[in-house]
């Protein structure tokens, strides 16, 4: 359970994409699904101990009618069996893109995981500002929505680069209201940030500074927040102490990492479906071993290098040639930005080339399945005996610890550096630093010949670490530090 004991008022989250989504039946009905992962259960575990509020943006035709029917009031989900209330902003669908594809996933997601290939990219020009004000704006609806209803002692944790500026904006609402902002993607060092165009730098960064406390998954991220927070004249940065003063205000810059709901992700792993589709997989994979990546279609993920140095392994050791089958299950994402839909192209040709290379009659050496399917993905977990994780850049990487803690084989994990996770599991896995082929293909080639002692004692390290850190640890180390702010103005305010 989250930490209760702290005295506090009302908990709002908001976040770009909600918890739940609402689908409208064909007889006008509507039901609500609710989303996975280790975030939506940490965050909705600590709503439901205070009944709080959760702020998000419409995503389906359910979720507009969802809202349109509450007709400006909180949707109460506490008889359906969540108790928490939802709140859906509506953006103007031209206003949106601008927000989401323009700024949120076209620059800042870029510019935080070191995705330009600076030679060409990126180039800032009159779109790129117009896109900016739909960003402002669309965060100012969030702001405008969260002081709503809402009073001084509330507690807001607002997540993520979809909403960087609405500290800011918010507290010019509430001014002495607890605001935390969780950034879970990473930050890039200052020299990078500089790429921004300095208005949009400097929004952004002051923007975040308005939050009593910035969340980071890592303490890289939180480190690299410091040092670009130094590219504004107004705010003073406590390296040491991981503090920033900025307009007679403290912030503290804090390392969180987020973690899986192991329980949750155990039992949904255990039903009947799933067992079946590992029983397929099982008989797809033979008396090969199964190497296993499982992703996004997303740029960070490094996917073609990964094939690359697939093949490289493939080259260097003959032997595996026949032995051992690559399965690449990715769900797509962002379709609508040009960059992700040719890298969805440039994967599955990559892949392509290989197999034409190296296939037989009886073994394909790399399968690429590109579908959403949470289901297969739990089922080749269990499965797996070397799993790859080799992302450019990654704020956290939930398959990380996912993998490990479902996979029924001893099987391996090479994980990149420059994950999040790697600083957390990095003592049980293959380390690989993911520009570097030939050490990506020699952690492949040890992960799969790993001796089955080492394999054991790293598969067990691996699950022990997980579940060493449960979800709701996340939410109530950061409920900590803001109880830690708000006595420290008490005091403050008591001495004046
Ligand atoms: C990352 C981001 C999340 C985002 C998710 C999926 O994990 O940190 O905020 O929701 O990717 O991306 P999408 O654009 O589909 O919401």
């Amino acid at each position: 359970m989250s930490d209760t004991s702290v005295d506090r008022g009302p908990l709002v989250v908001a976040s770009n994409r909600g918890p739940v989504t609402f689908e409208l039946g064909a007889d006008s009905s509507l039901s609500w699904s609710r989303g996975s992962g280790g975030l939506v259960t940490a965050l909705t575990g600590a709503l439901e101990d205070t009944h709080g509020e959760w702020v998000a943006a419409t995503m389906s035709e359910g979720d507009v009618e969802a809202e349109r029917r509450a007709g400006n009031r909180p949707i109460d989900l506490g008889p359906d069996g969540l108790d928490l209330r939802m709140r859906f902003l509506e953006v103007p669908p031209e206003i949106y893109d601008g927000y989401y594809n323009g700024i949120a996933n076209g620059v800042l997601w870029f510019a935080f995981h070191y995705l330009w290939d600076t030679v060409r990219s990126p180039t800032f020009v009159e779109e790129t500002f117009d896109a900016w004000d739909d960003y402002v704006r669309v965060n100012q609806m969030f702001a405008d929505a969260l002081a709503e209803d809402t009073t001084e002692d509330t507690t807001y944790l607002i997540q993520d680069y979809h909403l960087a500026l609405v500290p800011r904006m918010l507290r010019e609402h509430r001014p002495d209201a607890l605001i935390a902002h969780f950034s879970h993607t990473p930050f890039a060092g200052a020299s990078y940030i500089r790429i921004l165009p300095n208005r949009i730098r400097d929004e952004l960064l002051h923007g975040m500074l308005g939050a009593d406390v910035l969340g980071f998954q890592g303490h890289d991220w939180a480190e690299n927040f410091l040092n670009a927070a130094r590219l504004l004249p107004s705010a003073r940065v406590d390296l040491t102490r991981s503090r920033i003063r900025v307009e007679g205000r403290e912030v503290l810059v804090r390392a969180h990492p987020v973690s899986v709901d192991a329980a949750a992700l155990r039992q949904t792993a255990g039903t009947p479906e799933i067992r079946q589709r590992r029983a397929e997989l099982a008989g797809w994979r033979g008396d090969a071993k199964l190497l296993l990546r499982v992703d996004r279609l997303e740029l960070s993920k490094n996917i073609p290098r990964g094939f690359i140095a697939f093949e490289r392994m493939l080259e260097r050791e003959p032997s595996w040639r026949g032995r051992v089958k690559f399965l690449a299950m990715l769900s797509p994402s962002r379709q609508e930005l040009p960059e992700y839909r040719t890298y969805g192209d440039e994967c599955r040709e990559e892949a392509e080339r290989i197999n034409r290379k190296y296939a037989t009659k009886t073994w394909t050496p790399i399968e690429v399945r590109i579908r959403e399917d949470y289901e297969g993905a739990l089922a080749a977990y269990a499965e797996y005996d070397a799993l790859l994780v080799n992302p450019v850049f990654d704020g956290m990487n939930l398959v990380a610890m996912e993998g490990p803690l479902l996979n029924r084989r001893h099987g391996v994990l090479a994980l990149s550096r420059n994950a999040g996770a790697f600083h957390r599991l990095g003592r049980y896995a293959v380390p690989l630093n993911p520009f570097d082929i030939e050490e990506t293909a020699a952690a492949i080639h040890e992960a799969l010949t790993m001796p089955e002692h080492e394999r054991a004692r790293r598969a067990r390290g691996l699950s022990r670490l997980v579940l060493a850190n449960p979800p709701h640890r996340w939410v109530s180390d950061q409920l900590a530090d803001l109880e830690r702010v708000r006595r420290r103005r008490v005091a403050r305010a008591a001495a004046v």
